[in-house]
Parts: C-alpha cells; sequence; structure tokens
C-alpha cells in the first residue's frame, strides 16, 4: 500500500513514519512537512509545504495513496487560543481529507486525536478534537485514534521537562490503557487500512491489541484487557 504521513517530524508521526517503513505491507511512504526530515529511505518522498489549509502546491502527494495517516497537532498550550488550535486542529484535517478525496477516493484517513476527546468535555482542546472526529468521521468515514501517553520518538517541539519524564513514562508500559509506543500506532493504523475499517474510534488497549494482532502475537479482542 501507499501511505501519506502528516506530522513525521513529531513524536507520534515519526514513529508512524519509522513503522511505515519497517512494514513489508507499505511499498511507499510520503510525508508532507513544513521542515525537512532526519530520516532518509528509498521509500519516502517528502514534499515540504508551508499552507495546511491549501494543498494545490503538492497535490501529487495525494496521487494513488491508500491511506492518509494524519499525526499533525499541537498542544493547546503552543497556541494563541482556541481559534488557532481550531484551525490546526480542525481545519487543516478536513482540507487534508477533501485533497485526498479529489486524488484517491477510495482511501481512509486516519486521525489522532487523544484519551478523553469527548464532545462535551470542559476541556476546550477535547471538544476540538472530538468536533474533528464527529466531521471527519461524518463526511470521509474516516479512523480516529484515541492513544493515550505516546512513547514516540524524539520530537523539538515537545517541552523540555516532558522530555526529560520520559524514562518515567516508560514505567506505565504495563498499563495498557495508558502508554502505548508510537509505533504500535502505526502498526494499528496499516493494519486497520488492510481491514477496511471505516468510521470508527478506537482508544488506547485497542491501539496495543491492533498492534500485537498486526505482530501475530494473539487476536485483538484477547488483548483488550488490562
Ligand atoms: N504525545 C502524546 O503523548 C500524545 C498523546 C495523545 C495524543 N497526542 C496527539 O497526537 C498528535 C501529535 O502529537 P505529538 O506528540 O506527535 O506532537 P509533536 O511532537 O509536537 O509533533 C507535532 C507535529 O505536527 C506538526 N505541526 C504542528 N503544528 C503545525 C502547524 N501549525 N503547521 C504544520 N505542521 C504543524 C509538527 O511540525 P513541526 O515539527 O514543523 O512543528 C509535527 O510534525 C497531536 O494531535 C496530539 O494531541 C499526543
Amino acid at each position: 500500500m501507499n501511505v501519506l504521513v502528516f506530522g513525521a517530524t513529531g513524536a507520534a508521526g515519526g514513529s508512524v513514519l519509522r513503522a511505515c517503513l519497517d512494514s513489508p505491507q507499505v511499498d511507499e511512504v510520503r510525508a508532507i512537512v513544513r521542515r525537512p526530515l532526519a530520516v532518509t529511505h528509498e521509500e519516502l518522498r517528502v514534499f515540504i509545504h508551508r499552507d495546511f489549509l491549501d494543498y494545490e502546491a503538492v497535490a501529487d502527494a495525494f496521487d494513488g495513496i491508500d491511506a492518509c495517516l494524519f499525526c499533525l497537532g499541537i498542544s493547546v498550550r503552543q497556541t494563541s487560543g482556541e481559534a488557532e488550535y481550531r484551525t490546526i486542529t480542525h481545519d487543516y484535517a478536513l482540507a487534508a481529507a477533501r485533497m485526498l478525496r479529489r486524488h484517491s477516493p477510495d482511501a481512509v484517513f486516519h486521525f489522532i486525536s487523544g484519551q478523553g476527546t469527548a464532545l462535551d468535555s470542559r476541556m476546550m482542546w477535547a471538544r476540538v478534537k472530538a468536533e474533528t472526529e464527529r466531521d471527519l468521521i461524518h463526511e470521509f468515514g474516516a479512523v480516529c485514534w484515541r492513544p493515550a501517553f505516546i512513547d514516540g520518538a524524539n520530537s523539538d517541539n515537545a517541552p523540555r521537562l516532558y522530555q526529560a519524564m520520559r524514562p518515567a513514562f516508560r514505567l506505565l508500559r504495563g498499563l495498557r490503557g495508558m502508554y502505548v509506543a508510537g509505533e504500535d500506532i502505526g502498526l494499528a493504523m496499516i493494519q486497520s487500512t488492510r481491514d477496511a475499517e471505516r468510521g470508527r474510534i478506537t482508544g488506547n488497549r485497542e491501539i496495543r491489541a491492533i498492534a500485537d494482532r498486526a505482530r501475530g502475537r494473539g487476536s485483538a479482542r484477547q488483548q483488550t484487557g488490562g
């Protein structure tokens, strides 16, 4: 399959990219980023782009795609407020999904939201993510992923404290509802694409279960406890 990755310079997207490059199921990986990637690979094509509301300049990246893995996102603390957070979280994703439909109508759109996402949340970020999930599922049959703590690739964007705390977070590894390795999200997205899933939301435990299944360790149903 051919996949298009957004957010590949980030913690989640960097790990998803690695999972795709390592997967025998994936033939070609394209990444749309606003700055160069450190990784090079014969199966990887990188498109440097600036305007994430208008993808005409990188239209070629959307041709012949089977799955778009949208890992672009931002912490609300890194924005000026709701308007900017909504533009990056909701509008960028919807613009990418629209472009994908025009160029690869059969492709699936995967979106990373996060644990705690809910339309009635008191937290603004959780409501905006929920509205994004709702609109992506309604308009495009998207598959949405709600990871808890992602143990992902090194990201320049992560606060120093967060980077320093990462070894401590790894102590959570045994808690299937609280921790997920970033590459497991990529494995789960690839598996879900192979299974032709559409219009669903998947929580942390099930992400890990699907990744285990993709590696050939147990069935998704057996692994959802814990
Ligand atoms: N990390 C976690 O534990 C965790 C847990 C649950 C959910 N999530 C969600 O997963 C998603 C990715 O998180 P992450 O931890 O990977 O974040 P990250 O390390 O900060 O990476 C974010 C990615 O999005 C890109 N991006 C951000 N703002 C952009 C903008 N205005 N224009 C273009 N690209 C932009 C970044 O590009 P640049 O490198 O160019 O800035 C980077 O590639 C977010 O939606 C986050 O809420 C994360």
